[in-house]
């Protein structure tokens, strides 16, 4: 079907969030980070922020919650933006087809994690980031990234989230040990996972997300200023590895059901970005066995069918 902006987009989510209000099925909240565990599964919300700058929201879009992973792509950008392409000399671009949290691919690659969103990819991104600065400048920087490309200052970092993270944060401890082994991580692990958890903790409402991932629907364009963030060629990569990898090893079947670029968090959002046409954020705690929204998944199933809306 041809990408097209479809013109009943309210009555759309409207009819989506009544619909997702009515599901039993609505998966696990994450609870290995204490933060998230106290979130209500009950809650959904859904904001689109098209490319004629209108936004339409319903369900819980004002609500702030934690971006979690989705964060990985703002980390990303940055990062690349500091090093250029020689990220990929500590990074790969290949789908994991593992847990976002897992080990083993490490040891037969030689410390170089298959892409920037698994936890291990992520936390490498953290370590080129924090390159020059302290732990709390670094924090400073995405965090002022984040506020500038969303063009809102009241975007906060979720201190209690991020010392949960490090309190229990033991997986991510022996990733970041591990590359370091392999030399891949260059600064003190702790100041590295510092710097990661706190960019796990950003949290932003359905609104804010859907606003801070409009430059990857402009091309890397900043549609309230008109400069690029970052090329277009850059930000066509980016949603090419959100598409391969955003979902850990359930890209393929996002990407069979959904048809378009996204990137998931274990606080229950996704970012979708529809080359051209809009960018979207859908919230809804509750989490499949792939660690992705339940619910915010079977939304942007219907979102695609009901506008038309696909990268293919
Ligand atoms: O490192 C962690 O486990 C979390 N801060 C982020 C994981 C995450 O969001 C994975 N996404 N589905």
């Amino acid at each position: 079907m041809p990408v097209t902006a479809a013109p009943d987009l309210q009555a759309i989510i409207d009819r989506i969030a009544e619909e997702m209000a009515g599901q039993a099925d609505r998966g696990k909240v994450a609870d290995y980070i204490p933060g998230l565990a106290r979130v209500d599964p009950k809650h959904f919300g859904i904001s689109i922020a098209t490319h004629d700058g209108k936004m339409y929201s319903a369900g819980d879009a004002a609500m702030p919650f934690s971006i979690q992973s989705v964060s990985k792509v703002f980390a990303l950008t940055i990062a690349l933006g500091k090093v250029g392409d020689s990220l990929w000399q500590r990074v790969g671009r290949e789908p994991s087809g593992n847990a976002f949290n897992s080990i083993v691919q490490l040891e037969a690659e030689h410390g170089i994690p298959r892409n920037p969103f698994i936890n291990a990819g992520a936390i490498v991104v953290a370590d080129v980031i924090l390159a020059g600065h302290q732990p709390k400048e670094a924090i400073g920087e995405i965090l002022r990234f984040v506020r500038q490309i969303a063009g809102d200052d009241g975007i906060m970092i979720d201190d209690e989230v991020a010392k949960g993270e490090a309190e229990t944060g033991f997986r991510n401890a022996a990733l970041a040990n591990y590359m370091r082994s392999f030399g891949n991580i260059h600064h003190p692990v702790e100041q590295v996972l510092g710097v990661y958890f706190h960019q796990c903790a950003l949290t932003m409402t359905c609104e804010q997300l859907a606003r801070a991932g409009r430059y990857l629907m402009l091309e890397g364009q900043h549609p309230d200023t008109g400069f690029n963030v970052i090329s277009p060629m850059r930000a066509r990569r980016i949603n090419a590895l959100m598409m391969l990898c955003g979902h850990y090893d359930g890209s393929g079947e996002f990407a069979f059901r959904v048809g378009i670029p996204g990137k998931s968090g274990v606080g229950g959002g996704i970012m979708l970005i529809v080359p051209g046409i809009a960018s979207i954020a859908v919230w809804s705690p509750g989490l499949n066995d792939r660690g992705n929204s339940t619910l915010g998944s079977l939304a942007l199933e219907r979102l695609a069918v009901a506008t038309g809306w696909s990268v293919f």
